[in-house]
């Protein structure tokens, strides 16, 4: 059986109650934190940053998962490195050299991530992709939480899953962006293999049941 990896995306949590919801992640079914840090110029909004990323680094006891929604990402990756980062995605649309930047990470001992936004083919990526360790498919436009899921999403996944096969890669599929329990099963089923939620999680009444109920419906 297939055990899809679930995410919840902390972009959706109460600041306020921080401390509390990285608890609940820890305490739940889920696999990952998934951290979304925006610059305000490469998406039209600002997130949160290094301050935030180290209260979370203290008390997120799963594996942390950021996803750099910022230009000239190099800047930050030993940055990144020192806050706890395990895997770091960088957007294909921000990299001149993606090949060098893929390394860059690697060297800090962090798994290495591709995010494509909707617009960006998936058959970009054939030349590379055994250099990949994550490949993040937005079935949003990146830059806020809670907008609806992109439908063309279950192609995309399913065209790279056969890149990937056919290149004898190991690379995993994460799908970011709208995830709930309409979508999370055809997911897994087109070859997804990491599905962020934020939104989903995070307004449910209980957070703990929505996960578990994620992890069971994905797991095929
Ligand atoms: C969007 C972010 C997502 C977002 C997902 O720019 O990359 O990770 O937090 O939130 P939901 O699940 O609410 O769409
Ligand atoms: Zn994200």
């Amino acid at each position: 059986m297939k055990n899809t990896l679930i995410a919840p995306s902390v972009l959706a949590a109460d600041f306020g109650n921080l401390q509390r919801d990285l608890e609940m992640i820890n305490t739940s079914e889920a696999d990952w934190f998934h951290i979304d840090i925006m610059d305000g110029v490469f998406v039209p909004n600002i997130s949160y940053g290094m301050p935030v990323l180290e209260t979370i680094q203290k008390h997120a006891k799963k594996t942390i998962d950021v996803h750099l929604m910022i230009i000239d990402p190099d800047r930050y990756i030993k940055t990144f490195a020192s806050l706890g980062a395990n895997v770091l995605s960088v957007h294909y649309e921000a990299c001149t050299h993606l090949h060098r930047t893929l390394q860059a990470i690697k060297a800090e001992s962090m798994k290495a991530g591709v995010a494509l936004n909707p617009h960006t083919s998936v058959t970009l990526l054939e030349d590379i992709i055994n250099d990949i360790d994550v490949v993040c498919v937005m079935s949003v436009n990146p830059g806020f939480g809670g907008q609806s899921f992109i439908e063309s999403t279950y192609k995309k996944v399913r065209q790279l899953k056969e890149i990937i096969s056919r290149n004898k890669a190991t690379t995993l599929i994460e799908v970011d962006g709208g995830v709930t329990n309409k979508n999370a099963r055809q997911l897994a089923e087109a070859g997804a293999d990491v599905l962020v939620a934020g939104s989903y999680v995070f307004k449910a009444e209980n957070q703990l049941e929505t996960i578990a109920d994620l992890k069971k419906i994905t797991a095929i």
